[in-house]
C-alpha cells in the first residue's frame, strides 16, 4: 500500500542549489524510494517564472515518489503543514565579499520565514538552514519559532564534514567509508574545527594512519575552512551540487538514522561543551528513531580549546550582530 505523502517546503527553489536539491529529494535520496512527496516550492515574486520552469523539468523527469509540487512567494502557504524545510532561499556570498556581510542582508529572511514555520507548520517539523550564514540563519528562525522545538532548527555543516572526509581519505589512500568519527564543531565559516582526534579507519586512528599533524594543522584546516571561497573563486558561483548533496545527507541521516555513526550537524547548544544555550554549533551526532543526540563528553586538548573558542567567539559576535533585529 502506497504511503501517504510527507510534505517538504524547499526555498530559494530557483536558484542554483535548488537546481540539484529538488530533483534529489523527488527521486527519492532524502526520506526513500518508498515515500510520496509533495514538494512546497518558495522563491520571490520575481523568481516565479522560473521556479514555473523548474518545475517543467521535475515534471519531465517523471519521478514516480513526486506526488505534488505546490509553487508560491508567500512562505505561509510554502510552510503549510510540513514535515521538513530545507531553507536555501538567501543571497549568496560574491567574490570578494566575507561571509559577515550576508548577515545583514540574509537576518531579515529568517525572521519572517521562522514567524511563518511558527504559525503553519507541522509541530514536529524537521527543519534545516543551507542559506548563509547558515548558523545564525538557524538561530534567527529558531528564536523567530517559539513554539517550535528548538532541536528541530537545525543548520548545515554537513558540506564541512564530507569536505574533511574528502581530504583524509585522499591523504590516508583509503575510502571515504573507511572513516568513522570525525567530528565539525562550531560555525560553518572558515573558522569551522574539523577535528580528527577520535576518527578511525578500519578500525585504526586516523592521525596514526595520516602521521602528519603538520599537514592537518596547516593544509587540512584551512583547506576545509576556505573551500567556499575557492569554489567561488574558481566557478564565479557559489558551491551548488556539494551544497545539495550535503543537504540531502543531512536531512537523509536525521530521518532515517546513522547506524551509531557520528555526523556533524549544526543543533541549538543545550549548554554541552560550554557553548550558550540556543547558539546553533557544529557537533558530532548520531541520529536514530527520526531524533538526532548530540555526542558529549569528549575530551579537549589545547589546540582543541583555541579552535572552539574562535569559532564560538565569531558565533557570538554574529549572534550579538542580530540582537537587535530579534528585539
Ligand atoms: P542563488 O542566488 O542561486 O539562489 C538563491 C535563491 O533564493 C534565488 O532564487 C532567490 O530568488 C531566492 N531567494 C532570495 N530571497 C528569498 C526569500 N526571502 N525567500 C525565498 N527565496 C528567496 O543561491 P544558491 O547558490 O542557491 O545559494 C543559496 C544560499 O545557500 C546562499 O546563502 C549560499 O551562501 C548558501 N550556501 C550554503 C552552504 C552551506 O554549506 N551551508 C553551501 C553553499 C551555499
Ligand atoms: C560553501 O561553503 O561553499 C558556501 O557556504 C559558500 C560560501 O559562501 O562559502
Amino acid at each position: 500500500m502506497t504511503k501517504p505523502a510527507v510534505r517538504v517546503a524547499v526555498t530559494g527553489a530557483a536558484g542554483q542549489i535548488c537546481y540539484s536539491l529538488l530533483f534529489r529529494i523527488a527521486n527519492g535520496d532524502m526520506y526513500g524510494k518508498d515515500q510520496p512527496v509533495i514538494l512546497q516550492l518558495l522563491d520571490l515574486p520575481q523568481a516565479q517564472a522560473a521556479v514555473g520552469g523548474v518545475v517543467m523539468e521535475l515534471e519531465d523527469c517523471a519521478f514516480p515518489n513526486l506526488a505534488g509540487v505546490v509553487i508560491t512567494d508567500d512562505p505561509k502557504v510554502a510552510f503549510k503543514d510540513i514535515d521538513a524545510a530545507v531553507l536555501v532561499g538567501a543571497r549568496p556570498r560574491s567574490k570578494g565579499m566575507e561571509r559577515a556581510d550576508l548577515l545583514s542582508a540574509n537576518a531579515e529572511i529568517f525572521k519572517v520565514q521562522g514567524k511563518a514555520l511558527n504559525e503553519v507548520a507541522k509541530r514536529d517539523v524537521k527543519v534545516l538552514v543551507v542559506g548563509n550564514p547558515a548558523n545564525t540563519n538557524a538561530y534567527i528562525t529558531a528564536k523567530s519559532a517559539p513554539d517550535l522545538p528548538a532541536k528541530n532548527i537545525t543548520a548545515m555543516l554537513r558540506l564541512d564534514h564530507n569536505r574533511a572526509l574528502s581530504q583524509f581519505a585522499a591523504k590516508a589512500g583509503i575510502a571515504t567509508a573507511d572513516i568513522e568519527k570525525v567530528a565539525v564543531w562550531g560555525n560553518h565559516s572558515p573558522t569551522m574545527y574539523a577535528d580528527y582526534r577520535f576518527a578511525t579507519a578500519n578500525g585504526k586512528p586516523l592521525p596514526e594512519l595520516i602521521n602528519d599533524e603538520t599537514w592537518y594543522r596547516e593544509t587540512l584546516l584551512p583547506k576545509v575552512g576556505k573551500r567556499g571561497a575557492a569554489i567561488i573563486e574558481a566557478r564565479g558561483l557559489s558551491s551548488a551540487a556539494s551544497a545539495a548533496n550535503a543537504a540531502v545527507d543531512h536531512m537523509h541521516d536525521w530521518i532515517h538514522g546513522t547506524d551509531g555513526k557520528w555526523v556533524s550537524m549544526g543543533v541549538a547548544s543545550d549548554g554541552s561543551y560550554g557553548v550558550p544555550e540556543g547558539i546553533v554549533f557544529g557537533v558530532p551526532a548520531v541520529c536514530s528513531g527520526g531524533e538526532y543526540e548530540v555526542v558529549k563528553g569528549l575530551p579537549m586538548d589545547d589546540f582543541s580549546k583555541a579552535m572552539f573558542e574562535k569559532t564560538l567567539n565569531e558565533l557570538l559576535e554574529e549572534r550579538d550582530g542580530v540582537a537587535a533585529l530579534l528585539g
